[in-house]
């Protein structure tokens, strides 16, 4: 019900005080937390927009001043701030984590990714809020609630993969930004950025996990009608590991001249991983072409048939029919 729903709206947002509160006024706080994001480089206007914060390395901090508070144990449970054991008894999930709030788009605290600042691989880096009555991860952007009016103005938004890049990239003074944290992107994700421009710009992590993300992302993209850009980063950094390495301004040219439109980015990609043998060159015609017939418009598809046949020097009917067989396959 709305009430019920409202309570776990209430709690989030309890938490998500506790969490700054902890970072900005305890010692534990200070020293680890706030410590943390300094050295990572993040301004404390930045910390401060975001409502990030810090949950303390304690087991029940935050179950114990919430109960004192009067809020009862089930919304702590349904939000999943707090798990209960075998033996019934509650704890935090969230303990010695710096703490990033996720807002829905109209700026409400549904849930939490939590980062751990240990350095060996004994956790899981990140701990997310799990799926709730006001958390559904598949419809939710981090960070849109703080970028949905410059990728409005700019008419473009660029997507990340992690929390840290949305700060990073924000903090540059790029705020057109959002990620999909933690879940590979979903066709409403696509859809929620389209009611704001439709014009996505993928900026993935430069590992091989990031190429195969942005080649999936790309398609889904594709088939929601928007139009998709990718730009490549040098291996093993991320928009912010690279922002911080080259400055904001390099960064925004970096951008500007290494954004590709999907065709490009594609066929390098793939012409790369096919070398000289043709039966795999002509593999990759035919995946490209397979994007291509993801695209709704026929007047678009067609534009791009014709790059695609410059580019892989390939004569345009042969693309054509290649992508009628793709299409009517579809059908
Ligand atoms: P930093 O090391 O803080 O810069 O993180 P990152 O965002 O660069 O992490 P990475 O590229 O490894 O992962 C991208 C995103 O995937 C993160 O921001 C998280 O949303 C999610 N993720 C990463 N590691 C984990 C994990 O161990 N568990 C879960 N559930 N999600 C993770
Ligand atoms: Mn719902
Ligand atoms: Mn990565
Ligand atoms: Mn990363
Ligand atoms: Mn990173």
């Amino acid at each position: 019900s709305d009430n019920r729903r409202e309570n776990l709206y209430v709690i989030s947002s309890r938490a998500a005080k506790f969490f700054r509160e902890t970072m900005w006024e305890t010692e534990e706080g200070k020293t680890i937390g706030l410590g943390y994001f300094r050295e990572r480089g993040f301004r404390d206007d930045i910390l401060k927009k975001f409502e990030l914060g810090y949950s303390p390395g304690s087991w029940d901090a935050l179950i114990e001043k919430t109960l004192a508070e009067g809020f009862k144990e089930s919304v702590l449970e349904d939000t999943g701030l707090a798990i209960r054991n075998d033996k019934g008894k509650l704890y935090d999930r969230f303990r010695a984590r710096v703490m990033f709030p996720i807002h829905n788009f109209t700026g409400r605290i549904i849930g939490f990714g939590g980062r751990t600042l240990k350095t060996d691989k004994s956790v899981p880096k990140y701990v997310n809020s799990p799926e709730s009555e006001i958390y559904h991860k598949s419809n939710v952007l981090y960070g849109l609630f703080f970028a949905k009016k410059a990728i409005r103005d700019l008419d473009n938004c660029y997507l990340v993969e992690g929390y840290a890049d949305v700060l990073s990239v924000h903090q540059a003074g790029i705020e057109n930004v959002v990620a999909s944290s933690g879940t590979s992107l979903t066709t409403e994700q696509v859809r929620l950025i389209g009611r704001f421009t439709k014009n996505i710009t993928i900026l993935y992590d430069g590992d091989a996990a990031g190429i195969k993300a942005s080649l999936r992302g790309l398609d889904m993209i594709l088939e929601e009608g928007l139009n998709v850009k990718v730009v490549l980063f040098p291996d093993g950094h991320d928009p912010d590991s690279y922002v911080h390495k080259i400055g904001s301004s390099a960064f925004k040219t970096y951008i500007e001249k290494n954004q590709k439109d999907f065709i490009l980015f594609k066929t390098s990609i793939l012409l790369k991983e096919a070398g000289s043998d043709p039966i795999k060159k002509a593999g990759v015609i035919h995946d490209v072409v397979e994007s291509i017939a993801k695209i709704p418009d026929g007047i678009k598809a067609s534009v791009f048939i014709r790059e695609c046949s410059s580019l892989l020097q390939m004569e345009e009917r042969i693309l054509i029919a290649e992508l009628n067989k793709l299409r009517l396959g579809k059908s």
